[in-house]
């Protein structure tokens, strides 16, 4: 069965054909950031005229390279939310045209779903899929959740954010560096030339934090984010490589060492890193470091799918349509649908 799967939340107009769910044949990314770098962030609008321009050609080489034809596909997947609602639009419009010419079925994705599932995607060998139970930390520029994942269609949230999500921490921080857009890639290449220890930046462990006893899975960067502003006076190239270091360390530290003792309180048979941050390697480190001894550890295979793309929203379809295919018999108009409304 092939899944095209489409992804246009944010600053990305992806697409990719997945077979059986899992099997990556192509995935196609039109990335925005050389646009978004002139504004230091994101502008809706800019955004979602740009997928206009860019969804027919993404999807035509997406169907291109993954050597198939445009009528072989038999499921589309298209993220419904969350996400910026101009920029989901473009993706939603063409997915529902393209379900009702082809007359094939349409899965709406919850984009953070998508972002979990990058975990069950591999390129060329066959990798064993993820066993559950599972618990996944899944951490981007817009979210930041700890999740306990029963089964397929039992999901249970264990701990969020409270203010930013650790990407949009990031973000913030390299614009308050003036290192530019996006902040994850850029930080924790300059961190590798700092200090993470020369400046003791808070942690935000939330009421009494005391495992095994009390445990909060909750997070909050915002207090961070201020105290990395107060430092941000009169900096010397050298203070720069430190605070960025620093900070990276203090944001990894608190998301290592929630997701291994949510591992030590639930038992999993796997843990799981997903989204934009899990590309980090810092956090990749800390967490192997920090893991209960022979816990299966799994990253998405490929960096390519921590950050948004179309593979991932492709799958999450898969698994859904799969357990129950009546209700995406029909072709839906799913941005009638959509939260959005
Ligand atoms: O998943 P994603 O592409 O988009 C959202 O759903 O938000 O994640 C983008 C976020 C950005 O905030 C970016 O700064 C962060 O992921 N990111 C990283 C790294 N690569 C991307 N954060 C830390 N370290 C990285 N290597
Ligand atoms: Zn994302």
């Amino acid at each position: 069965m092939l899944t095209l799967g489409i992804e246009t939340s944010c600053d990305e107009t992806a697409a990719s054909v997945v077979e059986n769910g899992r099997k990556v044949l192509s995935n196609t990314i039109a990335s925005q950031i050389k646009l978004h770098q002139k504004t230091g962030g994101v502008v809706p609008e800019v955004a979602a005229r740009e997928h206009v321009l860019k969804i027919v050609p993404v999807v035509k080489q997406a169907i291109k390279e993954a050597k198939v034809k445009i009528d072989d596909i038999d499921l589309i997947g298209v993220t419904q939310g969350p996400g910026l609602i101009s920029s989901l639009m473009i993706g939603t419009c063409f997915a529902s045209a393209f379900a009702l010419v082809k007359k094939i079925p349409i899965v709406p994705v919850n984009h953070i779903d998508g972002h979990i599932y990058a975990n069950w995607l591999y390129e060329k060998d066959y990798v064993a899929p993820p066993k559950f139970p599972i618990i996944v930390l899944t951490v981007s520029g817009g979210h930041n959740e700890l999740i306990l994942m029963k089964n397929h269609d039992k999901f249970e949230l264990i701990g969020e954010t409270l203010d930013d999500a650790a990407g949009e921490a990031f973000d913030k921080v390299a614009r308050l560096l003036g290192l530019g857009y996006p902040g994850g890639p850029v930080i924790s290449k300059v961190a590798e030339k700092g200090d993470p220890n020369r400046f003791n930046l808070p942690r935000a462990w939330l009421n009494n934090w005391n495992p095994p006893k009390k445990y909060n899975f909750n997070f909050s960067f915002s207090g961070l984010k201020t105290a990395v502003l107060r430092l941000t006076k009169d900096k010397s190239q050298k203070d720069t490589n430190d605070i960025a270091a620093s900070f990276q360390e203090a944001v990894c530290e608190v998301l290592a060492i929630k997701l291994t003792e949510a591992a030590k309180k639930y038992k999993p048979k796997e843990v799981h890193l997903a989204g934009g941050v899990s590309a980090n390697k810092r956090l990749r480190k800390m967490v192997e470091e920090k893991s209960p001894k022979g816990m299966k550890l799994r990253y998405p295979q490929n960096i390519k799918f921590c950050t948004d793309n179309g593979a991932m929203i492709a799958t999450s379809a898969y698994f859904k349509y799969k357990k129950s295919p009546s209700q995406y018999k029909k072709w839906r108009n799913v941005i009638a649908e959509a939260s959005f409304r």
